[in-house]
């Protein structure tokens, strides 16, 4: 049998990718100013700026957009997306809506408030800012075997279940609003959470009266992780892997733009009638009536396929091994990468591939730079551009560390794609030496990496 894993899928239809020059880019890039959240994605060769809302769909989902029904009360459409989601997570009542945030918005802020405290291996910024807007405190522990980026242990996406029965203690059982397990877990690194660690937690969670939630969005992946690296769950289903998961948590919440497969929607499901009622009225108010809420009868058909397609266990196995492709790939070049390989993106540490730039010059910003001008490739820096704040005299207080995701788009890139991603990681491994920092020049208080602006660097900074 050969052993060559191919895309488990054939084109039916395309769109052309416009083949930009290098001299070009510099152009579009200067004119973005050094941005590329301000670049047209015309622009873009390969975008890995999101694997969020930029899959391609199937056949069968876009037979589903034609048959969506769109009655405003009791759509057939609604029943089909109902009956997946229930026998996916078996959870009994579902909410649609338009995407994971609202989700979130709608269960945090009924959940959370002053004084409340959540716990998560890592809270995606998001969930962060939905349960801070409400006044709760979002604190994030993430297991401490996470912290060695070299390390080959497959579950760094675990809560670290210490912390957790300390958090509990310091802050009173009653106080916490909800434990939320992110898997995988999207900002530590797109690492899985194994079976044992979210059965521990769900332990914890049931003896001392605490609300279990999984940010299931890339559940299916999670999944792919388990039966490969952990004890007992050869030969099981991958959809099975995560219906396990599902009962053990008292509800979900899922940005369906991910491994629901399509370009927007999302869902919150729960077990307690008493929550769901005070959540449905909510969501009346805000997304829209309990049968369809934030989506249209079409989208619910799409994500209803989509949740099937995604367990394939050929569809599967060659997501997960082709992210692995350009992260083993790069690795091998001496490109720093946090290891292993996670799920749905490759994150490169920044601040080793450029050692001499300081971080208030934003060695992640650098390298998304750099990455566009040499390949016409998007990704996006989670450091200190992301994540900096400023000290009272005005000093940068930088970010745990300066990375670079790379995400990729579920069925979009083949693999001469990524063949190509890897090319260009040569000419920036060559110039890094020479390449020069950025300083920034205009931003604003909030989320000032969408719409910051930067130049080169003259000189070095000195370090903050
Ligand atoms: N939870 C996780 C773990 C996520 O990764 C995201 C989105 C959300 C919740 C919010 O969902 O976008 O549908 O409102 N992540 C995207 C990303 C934006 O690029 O990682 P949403």
């Amino acid at each position: 049998m050969p052993k060559t894993i191919i895309e488990p899928f054939k084109i039916k239809s395309v769109e052309p990718i416009f083949m930009s020059t290098p001299e070009e880019r510099e152009r579009y890039i200067k004119e973005a100013h050094y941005n590329p959240f301000l670049l047209h994605s015309r622009h873009v060769i390969i975008d890995l700026l999101t694997d969020s809302g930029t899959s391609a769909m199937s056949s069968e989902q876009w037979a589903g957009i034609m048959r969506g029904d769109e009655s405003y009360a009791g759509a057939s459409s609604w029943e089909i997306f109902y009956d997946e989601v229930r026998d996916l997570t078996g959870f009994e009542y579902v909410l649609p809506t338009h995407q994971g945030r609202a989700a979130e918005r709608i269960l945090y802020g009924q959940l959370g408030g002053q004084g409340k405290v959540f716990l998560s291996n890592t809270h995606f910024d998001t969930t962060r800012a939905n349960i801070e807007f409400g006044g709760a405190a979002a604190i994030d522990i993430p297991t401490h075997l996470a912290a060695d980026h070299d390390s080959d242990y497959h579950f760094k996406g675990d809560i670290d279940l210490r912390r957790l029965e300390e958090e509990i203690a310091k802050h009173g059982a009653e106080n916490i609003a909800a434990v939320v397990l992110t898997v995988t877990n999207n900002s530590g690194g797109g690492q899985p959470v194994s079976m044992e660690n979210a059965r521990l937690t769900a332990d914890i969670c049931r003896r001392n009266n605490i609300l279990f939630i999984l940010d299931c969005c890339r559940i299916a992946e999670n999944a792919w992780f388990i039966r490969e690296y952990e004890k007992g769950f050869e030969g099981r289903s991958y959809r099975e892997i995560a219906q396990e998961m599902f009962r053990l948590a008292d509800g979900c919440i899922m940005s369906a733009k991910k491994d629901a497969l399509v370009n927007m929607g999302g869902f919150l499901a729960l077990r307690d009638a008493k929550i769901a009622e005070a959540c449905t009225n909510l969501l009346i108010i805000t997304e829209g009536f309990v049968t369809y809420g934030g989506l249209s009868g079409r989208d619910m058909e799409a994500i209803a396929q989509g949740l099937r397609e995604v367990f394939d266990t050929d569809y599967l196995n060659y997501r997960i091994v082709s992210t692995r492709y350009l992260g083993e790939h790069i690795r091998a070049k001496g490109i720093p990468v946090l290891y292993p390989i996670g799920g749905h993106a490759v994150y490169v540490d920044a601040s080793l591939l450029y050692p001499h730039i300081p971080v208030n010059q934003y060695p992640g910003q650098v390298l998304v730079c750099e990455l566009y001008k040499r390949g016409g490739i998007r990704a996006v820096e989670i450091g200190s551009v992301m994540f900096g704040k400023y000290d009272e005299a005005g000093n940068l207080i930088p970010a745990a560390s300066e990375l670079v995701r790379l995400a990729i788009p579920r069925r979009v890139y083949t693999q001469s794609h990524i063949d190509y991603v890897i090319e260009v990681f040569d000419e920036i491994k060559d110039a890094a030496n020479e390449t020069k920092g950025l300083r920034i020049v205009k931003e604003t208080p909030f989320l000032r990496h969408f719409t910051a602006h930067f130049e080169v660097a003259a000189t070095a900074a000195a370090a903050a």
